[in-house]
């Protein structure tokens, strides 16, 4: 498994920060006395199920202080979750993250807190906080799961997904709905998409890189917007966001039925891939396969890496669909997942 890395984004030789590249907080750009500012370009990266260390460096130590840990929420502003409260002989731990949490402990400055075995939600802002009851400071560090943006549509067709039948098909795929800067991310590294899909803040939009009439018109490329919409009315596609996964797909080339497809697979003790593993394996494993084959959900897709003439004819590399065949009469091979 790969370490999780941590981008080093130095600005002139000394610890002070470029406006260019780091936006401080408020709590951050008061003048820290305690804490110091993070060593580091404040983001980490980590891909599901490996583990991370957010930094956070005392400067000073107070004669009493506690540490606190919260993760930080865009969607409810004002609600704290807190992962961690740890003074200078215990801690106890909170919430969802707390079991997975420690502190890294390196020396006696050190506040650092230990994530391990990332799960997709735990993307996002993390804020260290040192209270001493006299002036609390703190320090906000950002985690970034690595990972892949996938378009997903209901086999009833476009447009058929509520807000709620989103995340569902997200999670039923080995997903969670992505937010805007996933999608964001995604549309620098290519992603070009024509139907809108909700994300997690509720919002809908399309990734746009080529513009065209049929696509919104406008001349510039960009990530179309929809804003907000009715949750419980409204219905589009939806944008999920996975990561790394703990097994691996594989093909089994054939004339297979969609049944037949899943007993190939169930006969060599693994099942029908989920359409985030293929992407999943497709992103981090460059899988490349140049057959349609049936995955669990009933669609059919392969994974280019290399784009070439004879598989697809498109010039850029990406997960190709063949919608939801018959699943009687359309044969096909079948990607398996263990
Ligand atoms: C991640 O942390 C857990 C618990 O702290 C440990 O058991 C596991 O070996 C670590 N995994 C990696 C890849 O370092």
């Amino acid at each position: 498994m790969m370490n999780a890395a941590v981008i080093l984004l130095l600005t002139s030789g000394c610890f002070t920060w470029s406006s260019a590249l780091y936006t401080p907080n408020r709590a951050a750009s008061n003048k820290l006395k305690y804490l110091l500012e993070p060593p580091v370009y404040a983001e980490v990266i980590g891909r599901r199920g490996e583990n991370v260390t957010l930094p956070c460096i005392l400067r000073t130590k107070p004669s009493h202080y506690k540490v606190k840990w919260t993760k930080l929420q865009t969607e409810h502003v004002g609600k704290e979750n807190i992962i961690m409260i740890s003074n200078s002989h215990a801690f106890k731990r909170y919430g969802r993250l707390g079991p997975r949490a420690t502190l890294r402990n390196a020396h006696s400055m050190d506040a650092s807190l230990q994530l391990s075995h990332l799960e997709l939600e735990d993307g996002g802002s993390y804020r260290c906080e040192l209270i001493n009851g006299i002036e609390d400071e703190s320090v906000v560090v950002s985690l970034r799961i690595e990972g892949v943006v996938f378009p997903y549509q209901s086999q009833n067709g476009r447009y058929r997904l509520t807000y709620q039948g989103a995340q569902e098909a997200c999670a039923e795929q080995d997903g969670i709905l992505a937010s805007f800067s996933q999608l964001y991310r995604a549309w620098t590294e290519g992603l070009d998409w024509c139907n809108a899909g909700w994300l997690d803040d509720g919002t809908v939009h399309y990734p746009i890189i080529e513009p065209r009439p049929a696509c919104g018109g406008q001349t510039l490329p960009g990530i179309r917007s929809y804003g907000p919409k009715d949750k419980k009315l409204d219905q589009f596609d939806a944008f999920c966001f996975t990561s790394q996964t703990s097994g691996s797909v594989s093909y089994i080339s054939g004339s297979f039925s969609f049944q037949q497809a899943e007993d190939a697979c169930n006969r060599q003790g693994s099942e029908l891939a989920l359409v985030g593993q293929l992407y999943s394996a497709w992103r981090f494993q460059n899988y490349d396969q140049c057959d349609g084959g049936w995955l669990k959900d009933g669609s059919v897709r392969f994974p280019i890496s290399n784009p070439r003439e004879r598989c697809g004819g498109i010039p850029e590399a990406g997960v190709r669909s063949f919608g939801f065949p018959n699943k009687m009469k359309d044969l096909y091979g079948a990607y398996c997942y263990r």
